[in-house]
């Protein structure tokens, strides 16, 4: 993970440096630092700790200079410390190196480095790329860069900067993300677009084997063998506001309430008025369709979560059998690959390492690779065969919510327009499903409005050291993503059982108190799920149901019942999942947790 930030121009960096970090803190936030250039000497500050401890340094003894890099980590070679942060230096002080990415020969260049003399300080693998650029320096910055770059091995997305080349930053990526910025005599690098919007609109999206020679007034674009090449540039048409809170105490809060628009932003340019759906961006024909025998979702976390509602539509809709898998599995497994499947992948960020392997893999054994993805220029969306953007907006807090709910749409869109590709639902049906779906921004206003009950339940069970969470078939799947919600940001312990699975071992742990949220969504699985309800209530368990609309026998059954509008049950997920986001939101916030940024998490998984 971690991001990485760079600047030269004619201000004063640091502050610059600074604001362009604190758009990527989402990518990791354990310890933070800069390393400027002036008058030919690199001053670098660095510290363990939230950006915050680095700004106030910075203030009270301010670092002069017009260029620099910096850096916000999510440690993985050596705990959080200031000598691990980086930017890491060249024991002539000479080099400065910001990295997002993993050496992985970073051992074997370290102890040949040793015996050559070089003195290490840190236990990170970053730290051989500066003593590496010292050892192959022969006056030629480009092709020192060049013999670096062909002794490492693993992903990387770096930012140079050398005290004898005071006018250039260099950029060099592989697989981490990585873009310039350009500006008027000023120009800048930086991992994501957020961290450069205050200052320019115009990018460029760097590939992987490819490097940028940074200057105040010039961009030269390259691969990394040092062969010139051309690039478009990327016109950024969203708003700087899009990434900030705009009111909202958390990012996570904000996100949960853009959910109606990001919906509304998925859906409708696809969706025409008499009810077909239009996916022009994809290029599945009719004969691909009607020859694809298998499908698998592979996706991570949440985004995994989404994919299990897409098998469940794409199953029902279009009578593919689809497998759903982690990604973290799927890369090391033998999955059933030919011509005739289709892989989707599906990831917010574009960028998740284990994801972008999986695509790859399966592109390897011959597969059609569609990407849903919310990132315009990611890895994922760069590789993939087809593209379904969600068109959710920035995605800033660790816990993702807007992401789910969207990609639930896109993967509903992507099962109809196989369904009538291959006949297998009526006009009527579409019709039926389209309309359901055009409703949910204004049900999801209404289950954002009735926010009282949720806060009154996150009072009753923020003390509790487990909670549990059932349900059957789409409510089961939109469990475990409510579970998860609530641990990661939260930190208490939490499991998503399937209802029907809860006697064949974790019913052992419910007593008397214990809260399980039991989602009863749908009316087929509702006596089950009653019975359910049932046998944690006779073990003194405190029940909230999530329950739609009119359904007032279960306020028999369960302690406490929150409503979601009617809906059909294909889509109810989409509605049901909020409660679930913003009671979260609500115990975390009773426990006093860094909602945002929650312990050892990132929201950029970029390392296996
Ligand atoms: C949880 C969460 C993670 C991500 C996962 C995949 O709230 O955000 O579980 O869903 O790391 O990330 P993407 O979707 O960027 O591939």
């Amino acid at each position: 993970m971690c991001g990485i930030i760079g600047y030269i121009g004619a201000k004063e960096a640091s502050q610059i440096l600074i604001d362009g970090l604190e758009k990527l803190e989402y990518r990791g936030y354990d310890s933070a630092g800069v390393a400027i250039l002036n008058e030919g000497k690199i001053e670098v500050r660095k510290f363990k700790g939230r950006l915050s401890v680095l700004e106030e340094n910075i203030k009270e003894k301010p670092v002069k200079g017009s260029m620099g890099i910096g850096h916000t980590r999510w440690a993985t070679h050596g705990e959080p410390s200031d000598v691990n942060s980086h930017p890491h230096k060249s024991n002539d002080n000479k080099i400065a190196v910001v990295h997002n990415g993993i050496i992985e020969n970073y051992m074997e260049i370290k102890e040949e480095l040793q015996k050559l003399g070089y003195s290490f300080i840190s236990e990170t693998d970053t730290e051989v790329i500066s003593h590496l650029l010292d050892h192959y320096y022969n006056g030629d910055i480009l092709d020192t860069v060049k013999k670096v770059i062909n002794k490492i091995d693993g992903a990387y997305a770096l930012g140079i900067i050398h005290a004898d080349n005071p006018d250039m930053l260099i950029a060099v990526k592989k697989d981490s993300p990585l873009i310039v910025g350009i500006g008027e005599d000023e120009n800048f690098i930086a991992s994501d677009i957020p961290a450069v919007l205050k200052y320019t609109r115009k990018v460029y999206i760097l590939e992987s084997g490819e490097m940028a020679i940074v200057k105040k007034d010039s961009i030269s674009l390259m691969k990394t063998d040092g062969t010139p090449i051309t690039k478009d540039i990327y016109d950024v048409t969203w708003d700087i506001e899009a990434a900030e809170k705009g009111g909202y105490e958390h990012f996570m809060l904000k996100e949960i309430y853009e959910q109606p628009k990001a919906i509304k932003d998925t859906l409708l340019p696809r969706v025409s008025n008499n009810g077909e759906v239009k996916l022009d961006s994809i290029n599945l024909s009719k004969e691909y369709i009607k020859g694809t025998k298998r499908i698998y979702i592979v996706a991570c976390g949440t985004a995994y979560h989404a994919g299990l509602l897409g098998k469940d539509m794409i199953e029902k809709y279009a009578k593919i059998p689809v497998i759903v898998d982690v990604a973290s599995e799927f890369r090391y497994s033998e999955p059933f690959i030919d011509q005739n499947t289709l892989v989707i992948v599906v990831s917010q960020s574009g960028e998740t390492a284990d994801t972008l392997a999986a695509l790859r893999l399966s592109k390897e054994k011959g597969a059609r690779v569609l990407a849903i993805t919310n990132v315009v220029g990611s890895s994922i969306s760069r590789e993939s065969d087809d593209v379904l953007y969600t068109w959710a907006g920035p995605e800033i807090a660790v816990a993702s919510t807007k992401a789910y709910t969207t990609q639930i749409v896109a993967l509903a869109l992507v099962a109809l327009e196989m369904a009538k590709k291959k006949n297998s639902i009526t006009d009527e049906e579409i019709n039926m499903i389209i309309k359901s779906l055009k409703k949910l921004p204004s049900r999801l206003e209404e289950v954002l409005s009735n926010v009282e009950s949720i806060k009154d339940t996150a009072e009753r069970i923020y003390s509790s050291q487990s909670i549990f969470y059932i349900g059957r078939g789409i409510d089961y799947d939109v469990s475990r993503e409510g579970s998860l919600k609530l641990k990661e940001i939260s930190y208490i312990h939490s499991e998503a059982i399937a209802a029907g699975e809860l006697k064949h071992g974790t019913l052992a742990l419910i007593e008397e108190g214990t809260p399980v949220i039991a989602l009863v969504t749908q009316d087929k699985l509702y006596d089950k799920m009653l019975s359910n309800i049932k046998e944690v209530k006779a073990r003194g368990a405190y029940v909230v149901a999530i329950a739609k609309e009119g359904n007032i026998e279960i306020e028999k059954s369960a302690d406490r019942v929150i409503f979601i509008p009617k809906t059909i049950d294909e889509v109810s997920s989409v509605l049901s999942i909020v409660p679930l986001q913003l009671l979260s939101y609500y115990v975390a916030y009773k426990r006093g947790c860094d909602i945002d940024k929650p312990k050892n998490l990132a929201k950029s998984v970029t390392v296996e």
